[in-house]
């Protein structure tokens, strides 16, 4: 475990908690949020990026996006982030639907067509890997655009997906706490 991961866990076993599956962290990451920490994990995401070419980094709001700055920030890319309400200055838009496990709702994402265009490569940014559902739809959006989806990183993997980049996953909170 490197540096930053060390870092992470530390903060969750002292400022947060993990219950089964569901990670506390809205001390210092999505409710109230420690910027250089988000930093740090911002650098480290986009190293695991270093000579991959990419144009954006696309996440959904709202907990998305402070990470998906850091790394974009770090990238020198700017990102985009998918909006759940479609503003009435958005005209034309790629939409897709995305069911949430943790808030057993569905929610539809929005982006502009302004934004995105045919023939980019996104990297998706987001806090937590869970079900896979916010990323799924994101890679519809991507499709629609006729945009490639260039890798995926989370602060947080809970899902055994190993072309998910993170800094932990559940397994390292696990062995953390024994
Ligand atoms: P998915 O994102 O992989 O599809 O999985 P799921 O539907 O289960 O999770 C959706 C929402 O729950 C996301 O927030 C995600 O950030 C949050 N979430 C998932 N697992 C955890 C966890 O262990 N701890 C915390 N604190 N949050 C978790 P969202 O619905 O997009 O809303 P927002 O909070 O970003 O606005």
């Amino acid at each position: 475990m490197n540096q930053t991961a060390r870092e992470l866990l530390e903060r969750i076993n002292r400022e947060g908690s993990v219950d089964g599956r569901i990670i506390k962290v809205d001390l210092f990451l999505n409710h109230q949020v420690d910027p250089q920490l988000i930093d740090r994990l911002g650098s480290e995401l986009a190293g695991c990026f270093a000579g991959v070419a990419i144009d954006k980094v696309i996440t959904v709001e709202s907990s998305g996006i402070m990470i998906a700055q850091a790394v974009a920030g770090h990238l020198r890319v700017p990102f985009i982030y998918a909006k759940k309400k479609r503003p009435l200055t958005m005209r034309e838009a790629f939409t897709a639907s995305s069911y949430s496990f943790t808030k057993q709702e569905s929610t539809t994402l929005h982006v502009s067509q302004e934004v995105l265009e045919a023939g980019q490569r996104l990297l998706f940014v987001d806090d937590f890997f869970a079900a896979g559902s916010t990323f799924k739809a994101i890679e519809q959006i991507i499709e629609q655009a006729g945009a490639t989806l260039a890798g995926a990183a989370v602060i947080i993997n809970k899902a055994e997906r190993s072309d998910i980049q993170s800094i932990l996953t559940l397994d390292d909170l696990r062995q953390g706490d024994e």
